[in-house]
C-alpha cells in the first residue's frame, strides 16, 4: 500500500472475528472493529479529520490556533493533524488523570492547559464553569481559534457516516449486524455508526456503554455527564450499560492475551459489555434451536484505543499485573455494604461539629479550587495524592476525628468507607460536599 499522505490511512480499519472459543457464544459472531489502528491510534482519527480539514487551510492563513477541550484521543489527533499543517494545537481540559497523555500531547507539539472543570467547584459562589465560559470564549465572534467542538460539532457523528458504518456493512458482505455495541464518550462514533447500521435494518439493536457512576474509565463518560454532551441523543440506544473499571481492564486482558487484540481499557469495556449483554441473547437462541432450526446472529463492537497509553492507569489499579504487590487499602475493593455503612454528616452538623471536636477537616479537591475558596483551617490533599497515601496506611492518628470534603460528597464517602474499614474510629464525609456547604451558606474562606 503507498500513500501520499499520512490521512489516508485513516479509516478502512480491519473487521476482526474473535474466536468462539474465547467468547463462548453458540450462536453469534462477534466481530471486534480495530479502531485502534488508525495511524494516530483511535476512533478519533476520523472525527478529528472530518471536523478539522475543512478549516485547516483557512487557519494556517491566518494565524489561528486549533483549539479543543479533549483530554486524550481527539487531542492527540488534532495534535499531529495541526502540525503537519502548520498550524498550532492547544488543548483546554480538566485535570489530566493519564499522565502518559499529557506528556504524549506535548511531546506531539500541543500546548496543554488544565482548567478545573464544574465538579472541581473552583469557586463554590460562582456558578458558572470555566470551561463552559472559556467555551464561550471560542465561539464567540471574532474568535482567533479554529474551534473543533467535538461535544457538539455534527462532523464528530458524520466522520463515521461514511466511514465506520459503511465498511461494517462491506465487510459483513452488505448485511448490518443484529447488534452493535459501543463506548460513549462524546457519543460521535455511536451515533454515527448507529445511524448507517439502522438506515440498512431498521431493527439493529444498539448498546450504549458508560462508565459505573463515580468510576472512571478513561475516554467515556457516566451516565449522569454524558447528559451534558451536545451529540448525546438517548434515542440512539436500545440500552445504556454501565461497565466499571475493574470489568473494562479484564476485559482488555482477553483481548491482549487472548486475540491478540492490543486494545485499552474502552476497548476491553466494549468487549466485556458485549458479552454481557449477548450471552443472554445466546442462551435463548440455542433454547429455541432445540426446534431443529440453527439460527445465528452477529454483533459489532468497537475496539477505540491502544492499550500502551494506559499503563499508569492499569498499575493503579492491578499492579499485580506488572509485577508488583497487590494493592492494600484501594478504593477499588470497597463492597456495597462497606460502601453503604461509609459516616457523612450534614452542613449544620458538621459546622457543630468542627466548632466542639475540630475535627481534622481534609478537601479532596484540586489545589486551584481549593485556593479559590475552603472552609477554613482544612486540608487540602487532592484525591489522587490523598488515595496514594492511604495505599500506605492511615495517614493520621486515630485520636483526631476526620471530615473528609470533595465537590459533591461522593468521593468524600468512598475514603470515608475505606479509612472506617483501615481502623479509624471517627472519619465522616461532609454530605454534597462544598456544593452544599456553599448552598447552605456555610463560611467558606480565600487562599
Ligand atoms: C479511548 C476512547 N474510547 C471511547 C471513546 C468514545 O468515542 P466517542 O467520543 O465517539 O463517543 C473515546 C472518545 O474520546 C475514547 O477516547
Amino acid at each position: 500500500m503507498r500513500l501520499d499522505s499520512i490521512t489516508d490511512a485513516i479509516g478502512n480499519t480491519p473487521l476482526l472475528r474473535i474466536d468462539p472459543a474465547v467468547h463462548g457464544l453458540r450462536r453469534i459472531d462477534l466481530y471486534a472493529k480495530l479502531e485502534l489502528l488508525n495511524p494516530f491510534g483511535s476512533v478519533k482519527d476520523r472525527a478529528a479529520w472530518n471536523m478539522v480539514r475543512p478549516g485547516l487551510s483557512e487557519a494556517a492563513e491566518h494565524g489561528r490556533t486549533v483549539v479543543e477541550l479533549s483530554s486524550g484521543n481527539t487531542a492527540k489527533a488534532l495534535a499531529v493533524l495541526a502540525g503537519m499543517h502548520g498550524v498550532p494545537f492547544k488543548t483546554v481540559t480538566n485535570r489530566m488523570r493519564i499522565p502518559e497523555t499529557k506528556d504524549l500531547l506535548l511531546l506531539l507539539g500541543a500546548e496543554v492547559e488544565e482548567l478545573p472543570g464544574q465538579t472541581e467547584c473552583l469557586d463554590p459562589t460562582n456558578t458558572e464553569d470555566p470551561l463552559t465560559l472559556f467555551h464561550q470564549t471560542l465561539t464567540g465572534p471574532g474568535s482567533s481559534y479554529l474551534y473543533t467542538d467535538q461535544y457538539f460539532n455534527a462532523l464528530n457523528f458524520q466522520a463515521h457516516l461514511a466511514g465506520t458504518g459503511p465498511e461494517i456493512i462491506k465487510d459483513l458482505d452488505g448485511r448490518a449486524p443484529d447488534y452493535f455495541i459501543a463506548c460513549v464518550g462524546t457519543a460521535g462514533s455511536s451515533t454515527g455508526v448507529a445511524t448507517v447500521l439502522r438506515e440498512h435494518t431498521p431493527d439493529v439493536t444498539v448498546v450504549g456503554l458508560v462508565a459505573h457512576k463515580s468510576d472512571f474509565v478513561p475516554g467515556i463518560r457516566t451516565l449522569d455527564e454524558v447528559q451534558e454532551v451536545g451529540l448525546f441523543d438517548p434515542a440512539v440506544y436500545d440500552t445504556i450499560a454501565s461497565v466499571t473499571s475493574g470489568q473494562a481492564i479484564d476485559g482488555m486482558l482477553t483481548l491482549v492475551r487472548r486475540c491478540g487484540v492490543l486494545a485499552g481499557p474502552t476497548g476491553g469495556a466494549a468487549y466485556f459489555g458485549a458479552v454481557r449483554h449477548l450471552r443472554g441473547v445466546d442462551a435463548e437462541l440455542a433454547q429455541r434451536d432445540q426446534g431443529g432450526e440453527q439460527e445465528r446472529r452477529s454483533a459489532v463492537f468497537i475496539v477505540c484505543d491502544r492499550i500502551e497509553g494506559y499503563l499508569g492507569y492499569v498499575r493503579e489499579r492491578r499492579p499485580e499485573l506488572l509485577g508488583r504487590p497487590p494493592q492494600k487499602n484501594s478504593l477499588a475493593d470497597l463492597s456495597d455494604a462497606e460502601l453503604a455503612s461509609a459516616t457523612d454528616i450534614g452542613v449544620e452538623d458538621a459546622l457543630a461539629w468542627i466548632g466542639r471536636d475540630r475535627p481534622l477537616v481534609v478537601d479532596l479537591r484540586s489545589p486551584f479550587a481549593y485556593a479559590a475558596l475552603h472552609i477554613e483551617g482544612s486540608l487540602n490533599i487532592v484525591d489522587e495524592l490523598f488515595g496514594e497515601l492511604v495505599r500506605g496506611g492511615l495517614p493520621f492518628s486515630k485520636s483526631r476525628p476526620v471530615l473528609l470534603a470533595c465537590p459533591v460528597g461522593e468521593q468524600s464517602a468512598r475514603y470515608a468507607a475505606l479509612l472506617s474499614r483501615m481502623g479509624h474510629p471517627d472519619v465522616r464525609s461532609l454530605r454534597g460536599g462544598i456544593i452544599a456547604w456553599r448552598d447552605a451558606g456555610a463560611p467558606l474562606v480565600r487562599e
